[in-house]
């Protein structure tokens, strides 16, 4: 079974941890887009684990990891990563971890200009820094560097050289920045190449011939359906499909070889960042919901935006992931308040819009109507059976499930790995 994890609002909604309780039953665990911007954490007992690059299934003996055609690599703080994890005993052998030749590497230029593009806009954005904007853009450009090419010296020269003579341009007459300087830049790439290059294979060959002798692959999604290029709220967006048809595109496994998608949401709402969110909170939720929740954010640090759940957007994310199955998490921290509210359509200028809106003054001053439900006031961390969580916590389950259209498999109400129902 080929199955999909996909966000299905703006990233954070617990990946991390359902990855991590279903990549035990698969062989082969595969990031096909985004890259250090994502922050996935898993909590193992006491040891807590914060991934960027690698899939969290590096975690368990015997399973393989790797990084599709579809993401982007910043070999230094992926490097420093598999370091991470060396320290801690965890075992980064070319037998774990392989990363596809064509994954697009993120440049020293590529993180600057993030930050220099950022400060020139009027609407911020507000990314996360890591240069992935910029590295997508060289990719589309055609003038990305690829992880292959840091193993032959003759091409990343070329390469590099071309870029650089262009980019000098940029940071000195746009910006008023100094220049990069060559011979740095491709001694320390370089470098990169040779401690990387077990890792560096043809990873949709390698994916497409395991799935054949009837291995099992689970394609871990990164940020979420409206951070996607194409559908989220553009431009306050990341720069690669995250919704499920960037898994084939990112991998080189077709669509006919994927079995099932799976969609994470948060019981509430969250997003980091700048851009519209209909449903957010007041300031003093904010604060309650931010600080039982921990929502702050694994990447940079930032406090999340907080909000109601609302089922006008993952009612779209359902429809755009053909989604199976819904994880809800983080359904305890919603364990203390007395009223609940849902999301479940929007009014602008007197008009109702039911469907997520594509026009974005529309969606930027929507003004959220709301269902309200009881709440159920009794802590949930220790329930493993959906019959023994409290009624109303129960309600609230069958009524975004309802709003939503698709079945709730799993609810999780904790962040260690066993405090989840599974229905
Ligand atoms: P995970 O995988 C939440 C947001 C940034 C910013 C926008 C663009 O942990 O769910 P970028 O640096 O990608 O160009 O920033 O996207 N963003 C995320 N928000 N979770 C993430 O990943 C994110 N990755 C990017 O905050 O608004
Ligand atoms: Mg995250």
């Amino acid at each position: 079974m080929n199955i999909v994890v996909v966000g299905a609002q703006w990233g954070d909604e617990g990946k991390g941890k359902l990855i991590d309780i279903l990549s035990k039953d698969s062989d082969i665990t595969v990031r096909y887009q985004g890259g250090n911007n994502a922050g996935h954490t898993v909590v193992v007992g006491k040891q807590v684990y914060v991934f960027h690059l690698i899939p969290s299934a590096i975690l368990h003996k015997g399973k393989t990891c790797v990084i599709g055609n579809g993401a982007v690599i910043d070999p230094k703080a992926l490097l420093d990563e598999i370091a991470g994890l060396k320290k801690r005993k965890i075992e980064v052998t070319s037998r774990k971890l392989k990363i596809s030749g064509l994954a697009h590497v993120v440049m020293p230029y590529h993180r600057i200009l993030d930050g220099l593009r950022e400060s020139k806009r009027k609407n911020k954005i507000g990314t996360t820094g890591r240069g992935i904007g910029p590295c997508y853009a060289d990719k589309v450009t055609r003038c990305g560097i690829r992880m292959v090419d840091l193993l032959n010296p003759r091409i990343l020269k070329e390469k590099l050289e071309d870029n650089l003579r262009e980019k000098n341009e940029i940071f000195s007459k746009v910006y008023g920045q100094h220049d990069f300087a060559f011979g740095d830049i491709y001694k320390e790439y370089l470098g990169y190449g040779q401690q990387l290059k077990a890792y560096v294979c043809d990873a949709a060959l390698f994916l497409n011939r395991e799935i054949d002798r009837k291995q099992s692959v689970l394609f871990e999604g990164a940020q979420g359906t409206f951070l996607d290029i194409d559908f989220g709220t553009y431009p306050f967006v990341t720069s690669s499909n995250s919704i499920v048809g960037g898994a084939s595109s990112g991998t080189g496994v077709p669509p006919t070889k994927i079995d099932k998608v799976i969609a994470c949401v948060k019981a509430y709402t969250t997003r980091v960042g700048e851009g519209p969110f209909p449903s957010e909170f007041a300031d003093r939720l904010k604060d309650e919901i931010r600080n039982k929740g921990q929502e702050f954010g694994a990447t940079t640090g930032r406090p999340r935006r907080c909000g109601w759940f609302d089922a006008v957007l993952v009612r779209y994310s359902v429809i755009l992931n053909g989604i199976s199955e819904l994880a809800v998490m983080k359904l305890d921290v919603l364990d203390d308040l007395p009223k609940l509210k849902i999301c479940t359509a929007y009014r602008h200028r007197g008009k109702i819009y039911k469907d997520f809106p594509m026009d974005f003054e529309v969606l930027n001053r929507a003004e959220p109507i709301y269902e309200e439900l009881d709440g159920w006031q009794t802590a949930t961390n220790g329930i493993r059976k959906f019959q023994a969580l409290p009624p109303n916590a129960r309600r609230y389950v069958d009524r975004v499930e309802e709003l939503v259209g698709a079945r709730i498999k799993y609810i999780s109400i904790g962040s260690k790995r066993d405090e989840i129902i599974v229905r």
